[in-house]
């Protein structure tokens, strides 16, 4: 490969799927070169590539990134994911993961950089109305983090038209588990996801783990999430740069396992690996839980080549508990 095709922009390379995807590029031979502003990513993550700091829509400092060294293709991480503050807050949602974006792009295509990879969302679709979820699903997200997510997708198919951008959105189902090789993990503040709660749980970080609801119409009562591991995303990710390399376009896929587990199988199967007591606590529901979102990824397996390779959930949690045994305090 000729040596302007290595180098990636990495944004949101400190963060927990963008700091993974780093040490995939770098060991498939390309240069990540990370933009972060640390907000919420981790100094600590950043290990292959050079390190910018700062934002997204900085575009003193992107005219340096751009002009430093040629960039082959911009993968973005960089997007604030908290579905309840995104209902409190959605100036700062549509800020920053929606008016800083298209900075971002506009700078791209000013430096000529015309190949982008973004991380997109199953939170696009909204309530289902089908499932196993398509990419034909219709999109009718129900929180500003998930019309962010959309938009940017809208944004980039204009900037394709206009502009020839060559994208690839890759629409993530839950991203759970850590680096096999138990170098990286997800270390969010503030933590509201799942599997590193109930790990926390089983560590005695906290007392209990907290079952937003136990009445919606699944098995056991609770909602249903499709997890899919950040190696697989990963890998998704190099298959997708891949295709853009070979000029053969972009596309939007679905990334999920297409199986669905409950919260109390999530935490039913921590308790088996970590061998640990986790007490629960059941309470309300959260505001804006669809009861069941499991992804179709016949797409990017057809398309792509991709073929996951954590299909079991007890494989994706036992990656996450050897991290979190190993990093009690996160990156800290
Ligand atoms: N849950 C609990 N207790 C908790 C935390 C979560 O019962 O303490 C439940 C939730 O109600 C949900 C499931 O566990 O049913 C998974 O919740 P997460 O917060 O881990 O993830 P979400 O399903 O809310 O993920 C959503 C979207 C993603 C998006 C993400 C952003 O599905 O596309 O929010 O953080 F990326």
């Amino acid at each position: 490969m000729a040596d302007n095709k290595k180098n990636i922009l990495v944004v949101g390379g400190a963060g927990y799927i963008g700091s993974y995807m780093c040490k995939c590029l770098s060991k498939e031979g390309y240069t990540p070169i990370v933009l972060d502003n640390l907000i919420y990513g981790h100094r600590q993550a950043v290990k292959w590539g050079k390190f910018y700091q700062g934002n997204l829509d900085d575009t003193d400092l992107l005219d340096k990134i751009f002009t430093e060294q040629p960039i082959f293709a911009v993968f973005h991480f960089a997007a604030y994911c908290y579905v309840g503050e995104s209902v409190e807050k959605p100036g700062i949602y549509y800020e920053n993961n929606v008016a800083a974006t298209l900075r971002l792009l506009q700078s791209m295509i000013d430096h000529d950089v015309r190949k982008f990879i973004f991380s997109s969302s199953c939170a696009i679709f909204g309530e289902p109305v089908q499932i196993p979820i398509s990419e034909t699903h219709p999109k009718n997200p129900i929180n500003p983090y998930g019309r962010t997510k959309l938009m940017v997708e809208q944004i980039a198919d204009d900037f394709s038209h206009a502009h020839g951008l060559e994208h690839v959105c890759l629409r993530y189902f839950n991203a759970a588990g850590a680096d096999p090789d138990g170098e990286l993990g997800e270390d969010h503040q503030p933590e509201t996801h799942l599997i590193p709660l109930v790990l926390d749980a089983a560590l005695g970080k906290r007392p209990s783990i907290q079952i937003f609801g136990d009445d919606y119409p699944t098995e056991d009562g609770t909602c249903i999430r499709d997890y899919i591991h950040i190696e697989d995303l990963a890998q998704a990710h190099l298959l997708a740069l891949q295709k853009l390399a070979e000029g053969r376009g972009g596309g939007k896929y679905n990334l999920g396992n297409g199986k669905g587990y409950s919260v109390m199988e999530v935490i039913e199967t921590a308790k088996k690996i970590s061998g640990r007591k986790i007490l629960c606590q059941m309470v309300e529901r959260r505001a804006g839980d669809p009861a069941r979102l499991v992804g179709a990824s016949q797409k990017a397996k057809e398309e792509l080549g991709w073929k996951p390779k954590f299909t079991e959930l007890s494989d994706i949690i036992e990656t996450a508990w050897n991290w979190h045994r190993q990093h009690p305090d996160g990156y800290k």
